[in-house]
């Protein structure tokens, strides 16, 4: 059996999940869906690259330790990934221990050969990209992939021999065909090279959030050496000798263009020195550009898939994603392009096709066709398309040219709509005395959408089932080597409609929809003007005690640094009045008074739950009448 090895890039969890995140894991996996459909033995990697300066960051500033900051965010990661029908076999994750022990024999086994050794380094480091640059590497004398700042480190650590594979990836990347794509990458990354490769610090010690040198623990290994090994950890590279031989080398690696110089120039040069077979393609995508900018959580234009796939259905997100951006250029996103394309092609071009084919089946026989068939010429033209159909869309898949591929359906689509038009099946004086006929035209445009729900399945997997239990279209005349076939679907096919598999979209309504929703969370945010009308005050309980017949409530009787007053709390569960009495805790004081149980509280009582333990917020060190601002 072929084998088919594809992966994504490992993602940095140090925010979440973002709409530009989706993109290289939507078109991943649109690949595998493909391949496994064709029958080839996949396997799609992906992951999380959870190592580095930082990550380390922004646990500290989130008080978690880098653990378990990752680890919400993976989880998030992953969460997407499910909404969105990501068919992946292996997550990675840096900090899998797997991986962790693999990347450490990788460095001690490059230093023994000599390929790592021990100096020391100066350079512009920027710390988001987490890269070091020389000075002629720097534009404006800033970051040459993402823009920012860098500032100028110097660290003991050791180097790779980077400056010895010059002539062996100039080479690769200008005779191996097809290595990099598209083309104008690969002219980038020629020039690149031929401005001289130099040794490239593999080790950090400024930081201690890496995985360790076994034999110098003052460092830990850089995190594009951690990360780019991932795609020789997942599949068994020390640990797994069959299962690695299986699939090695990657059939494509697909990622963003920023990252094409990592994947084409760094990664192939590591394998080189292990010995290694290099990855047969890589592929740098465009940006998915908001506003005329990348999107990116830093710059605050990120939308959220979640809210999407909610609300209109991963297909949708799938499918306009790849069919609107040429995988390779950059592309606009916006709320109001999304949902007009929902509108057009998905609810109209296809969506129509199906509800009004399905729909005069049912009208016209009962939802069962007659199971003759009476060709006439207007048949033809429709099913030398459909026979076609495959393998355009196999060339075009196999380019990675997603958005081509969807285009070669659609005409299909539209040239079965048309059909539809020419033939007006719904004119019941034209079919009064042919009803062979009639049945022949339904079971053309069925046998269309068979070859349609099978193709687009890849892109839009649940659309296709949904399509293909609409048609009455069994599992057994929907596999891949059936789509170039015409007249597979039973003639006597039994239709079951069901509802419209992407209903027409108010557009105005939905984008007030979307824009509310994207600015639901600034207006969960008060100003402190609003913040100063609360008054938290210090109270000393002076007196405590049950309310008869609640099991919940306590009487307090506090001192407030002028005057005694009475409060009802619902912590009879957490706290005896015993526990209460001479505590300073913290109170809301202009509450208006309420009754509860018959008893006016003249304030209410800060405590904080997650939701099994409960604590009230105490005052230690300052006097009862204190204000907290
Ligand atoms: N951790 C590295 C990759 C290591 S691979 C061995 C990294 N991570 S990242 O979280 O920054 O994600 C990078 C990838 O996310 C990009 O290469 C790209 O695939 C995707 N994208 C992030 N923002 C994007 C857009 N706005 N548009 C399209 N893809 C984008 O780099």
């Amino acid at each position: 059996m072929k084998k088919f090895y594809v992966t994504t890039p490992i993602y940095y969890p140090s925010a979440k999940a973002h709409l530009g995140h989706c993109y290289s894991t939507i078109a991943a996996d649109v690949l595998a869906r493909y391949k496994r459909m064709q029958g080839c033995d996949v396997k799609f990697v992906t992951g999380t690259d959870e190592h580095g300066m930082k990550i380390e960051t922004c646990a500290k500033k989130a008080n978690l330790s880098p653990i378990e900051y990752v680890n919400r965010i993976v989880a998030q990661f992953k969460e997407l990934w499910k909404v969105l029908n990501i068919s992946y076999d292996v997550f990675i994750r840096t900090t899998d221990d797997y991986h962790v022990k693999s990347v450490q024999k990788i460095f001690k086994d490059l230093y023994d050969k000599g390929y790592i050794y021990k100096g020391k380094y100066g350079g512009w480091y920027c710390s988001p990209c987490e890269a070091f640059f020389t000075d002629s590497q720097l534009v404006d004398k800033k970051c040459p992939d993402c823009g920012r700042e860098v500032v100028w480190s110097e660290e003991d650590s050791y180097f790779f021999k980077l400056s010895l594979f010059q002539d062996r990836i100039l080479d690769l990347l200008k005779n191996s065909e097809g290595f990099i794509e598209p083309v104008s990458r690969k002219n980038e990354m020629i020039k690149f090279v031929e401005s001289g490769l130099q040794d490239f610090c593999v080790s950090r010690s400024s930081f201690s959030w890496g995985i360790p040198v076994t034999f110098d623990d003052k460092h830990v290994v850089y995190v594009w050496l951690d990360a780019l090994t991932n795609y020789i950890n997942a599949i068994g590279y020390n640990r797994d000798d069959e299962e690695f031989k299986h699939f090695w080398p990657a059939d494509v690696h697909i990622m963003g263009k920023e990252i094409v110089r990592f994947h084409s120039v760094i990664w192939p040069a590591i394998l080189m020195a292990l010995d290694l077979p290099v990855p047969k393609k890589i592929f740098g995508h465009g940006w998915i550009i908001l506003g005329g900018d990348k999107m990116s959580k830093s710059k605050g234009n990120v939308v959220d898939p979640f809210v999407l796939c909610e609300k209109y259905g991963e297909d949708a997100l799938r499918y306009f994603l790849l069919k609107e951006i040429p995988f390779g250029s950059d592309g606009p996103f916006s709320n109001e392009a999304f949902i007009n394309k929902i509108n057009s092609d998905l609810a109209n071009d296809l969506g129509n096709l199906l509800s009004r084919s399905t729909a005069l089946v049912d009208k016209c026989f009962g939802g069962t066709l007659l199971g003759e068939l009476k060709p006439d010429s207007d048949d033809e033209h429709l099913a030398s398309l459909v026979r076609s159909l495959k393998n355009k869309v196999e060339i075009h898949l196999d380019n990675l040219e997603f958005s081509l591929a969807l285009n070669e359906i659609w005409n299909v689509v539209a040239e079965c709509n048309k059909y539809m038009n020419v033939c007006t099946p719904w004119d019941k004086k034209r079919y009064a005395e042919d009803q062979i006929r009639l049945s022949t035209i339904l079971y053309n445009v069925l046998e269309t959408l068979r070859v349609v729900s099978v193709l687009i399945y890849p892109f839009m997997p649940k659309t296709a089932s949904k399509i293909q239990s609409q048609i009455g279209a069994s599992r057994k005349v929907c596999g891949w080597h059936q789509s170039d076939k015409w007249g597979v679907l039973d003639k006597k096919v039994k239709v079951n409609r069901e509802n419209a598999i992407f209903p027409r979209l108010d557009v105005d309504k939905e984008l007030s929809y979307l824009e509310n929703d994207e600015s639901s969370e600034d207006e969960r945010l008060i100003s402190i003007e609003d913040f100063k009308k609360v008054e938290l005050r210090v109270v000393e309980v002076l007196k405590c005690e049950k309310i008869e017949k609640s099991n919940k409530l306590l009487k307090l009787s506090v001192f407030d640094g002028s005057k005694n007053r009475t409060i009802v709390s619902g912590i009879a569960k957490y706290y005896s009045p015993e526990d209460m009495v001479g505590k300073k805790i913290v109170i809301v004081a202009n509450l208006k008074p309420s009754k509860i149980f018959g008893i006016e509280s003249q304030g209410m009582l800060v405590a904080g739950s997650d939701g099994n333990s409960l604590e009230v917020m105490e005052a230690r060190n300052i006097g009862a009448g204190s204000i907290l601002s």
